[in-house]
């Protein structure tokens, strides 16, 4: 923290409120919203997917308000990981980075895969269609390759390796471009809705169709031995659950709050603001989508352009798929530097091998960290659906902001010393219940996205207990590294 009291290492304070709604909006939307949609009305919700959308955004503002506070106090640059490790001690830092590498990088191949979608959509409309093993998971098989999500994650682990950063101005034109192509599906769209398609509006519940081994049930209804998986009220709130990817990112938002010129007001109104406008944003496309089409003849691939191609609209069609092609590019990048910043801090504090720290000699980047998380997430992307791995990525998210809660009124009782720029409202009435909301959330995904988590966190305690625990600098008492995260 003293560095960034230093002028020649402080970043700048230039930040408004309103610069950060722009920065959250560009890094939120994504797949969430150009995928998920059609594929959550279709199998779980329906046209209710829109109070789905609702209902996330609500835990995501609770988490925000932590997320803010938490931020603040640590005002330097960086992830959760890095306050967690200056405010909490190493191990919940371990426990944060593990999780955050996890959704990170997993987040990663999800945008990946849905930005494929968009681009297959966009040549078959050329007739350049690509053959179906080639085209990610078919749905009768079980079995593909994406090709594209691979070629996507691969390209841009080399753009990032190579340093290459984007502009303040690409950064601008493609949240333009983004919330221009949402903007006209939902005017666009709003003319071919046929009212006959919201009803039902919340389907009746039922069974699932493979309803095999149990486990791809949420845990809620495991537990409370409540029968149908799909649709009915309860199937809202396992879209919620679904759907909350869409708004993944917003945390990266707080990490911005050495920038921000007045953080205690401007950086809650960026996050509650850029969460405001998401929020809208998906409800009213939703609301628009299932009423072009009924909610069980939409597509899972590309929905929204597909949506458009139903209505023998194939121009705005083609001109959603673009839009969309880039706006995702964009977002993969985020989430891909994104985690390998985080790993990168791990390995520098000695949690993770150092070797994955040191920095290419030219071109200044983690190389080694990059290049690694680049490839696993590439092969990922290339075998995996996308629904299981966005859930799984949420219930990682969603354990963060648990533990990033409960940290507030932690640090609220052990350090009430330390200055907070931003101060988060209603202690401890908020905290906690941001806490329910977001375990709530997480009984309503499917008990095998636990068993994975489980199986992930698991590995991480082992790798920590074995490794990270007796190598972590902290332990051997060295000195905190001179130089920040690149
Ligand atoms: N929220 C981002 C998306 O929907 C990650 O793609």
């Amino acid at each position: 923290m003293l560095d960034t009291d230093d002028p020649e290492r402080g970043l700048k304070r230039s930040l408004s409120a309103l610069d950060l709604t722009v920065f959250g909006v560009g890094v939120v939307i994504g797949t969430g919203i150009f995928v998920l949609t059609g594929q959550v009305a279709k199998t779980t919700a329906g046209p209710s997917v829109a109070i789905a959308f609702a209902i996330a955004g609500g835990v995501c503002a609770l988490a925000a308000l932590c997320y803010a506070e938490f931020a603040s106090t640590v005002p330097v640059a960086g992830s959760a990981y890095t306050f967690a490790y200056a405010s909490l001690g190493e191990l919940p830092a371990w426990i944060i980075g593990w999780d955050l590498v996890l959704e990170l990088a997993l987040g990663c191949a999800v945008v990946a895969v849905g930005w494929s979608g968009y681009v297959r959509s966009l040549l078959d409309s050329v007739g350049w269609g690509l053959p179906q093993w080639l085209s990610g998971t078919s749905e009768e098989t079980g079995f593909g390759f994406d090709l594209l999500a691979c070629l996507l994650v691969l390209a841009l682990t080399a753009v990032l390796v190579a340093g290459m950063k984007l502009s303040a101005r690409v950064t601008t034109t493609v949240v333009a471009v983004k919330v221009g192509v949402v903007l006209l599906v939902i005017i666009a769209g709003a003319f071919f809705v046929t009212g006959d398609n919201y009803d039902p509006f919340i389907p009746p519940a039922q069974g699932a169709a493979d309803s095999g081994s149990g486990w791809a049930a949420p845990l809620i209804q495991l537990v409370s031995g409540y029968q149908p998986t799909h649709f009915g009220v309860m199937g809202v709130f396992t879209a919620a659950a679904v759907v909350f990817f869409a708004f993944i990112g917003f945390d990266v938002v707080a990490t911005a709050a050495e920038e921000t010129r007045d953080p205690q007001r401007d950086m809650p109104r960026g996050i509650l603001g850029s969460l405001v406008v998401c929020t809208v944003l998906y409800v009213a496309v939703s609301v628009v989508v299932t009423g072009m089409r009924k909610y069980t003849e939409l597509t899972v691939d590309a929905p929204l352009a597909d949506a458009f191609k139903a209505v023998g609209q194939p121009f705005w069609a083609g001109l959603i798929s673009f839009g969309a092609a880039v706006g995702l590019t964009t977002v993969c990048m985020i989430l891909l530097l994104g985690q390998s910043r985080v790993f990168f801090a791990m390995s520098r504090d000695g949690l993770l091998p150092r070797l994955f720290s040191r920095v290419h000699p030219r071109f200044g980047t983690p190389y080694r960290s990059t290049v690694l998380l680049g490839v696993v997430v590439a092969v990922i992307a290339g075998f995996t659906s996308i629904a299981e791995l966005a859930e799984l990525v949420n219930v990682g998210t969603l354990f963060a902001f648990v533990v990033v809660a409960l940290g507030v009124l932690v640090l609220r009782r052990t350090r009430p010393d330390l200055p907070r720029a931003f101060r988060t409202p209603l202690v401890p009435v908020l905290p906690l219940v941001s806490v329910l909301a977001s375990l709530w959330l997480m009984l309503n995904l499917p008990a095998e996205t636990w068993l994975r988590f489980a199986v992930w966190m698991a590995l991480g305690a082992v790798l920590y207990a074995v490794y990270g625990r007796r190598r972590s600098r902290l332990r051997k008492g060295e000195e905190p590294p001179e130089h920040p995260v690149p």
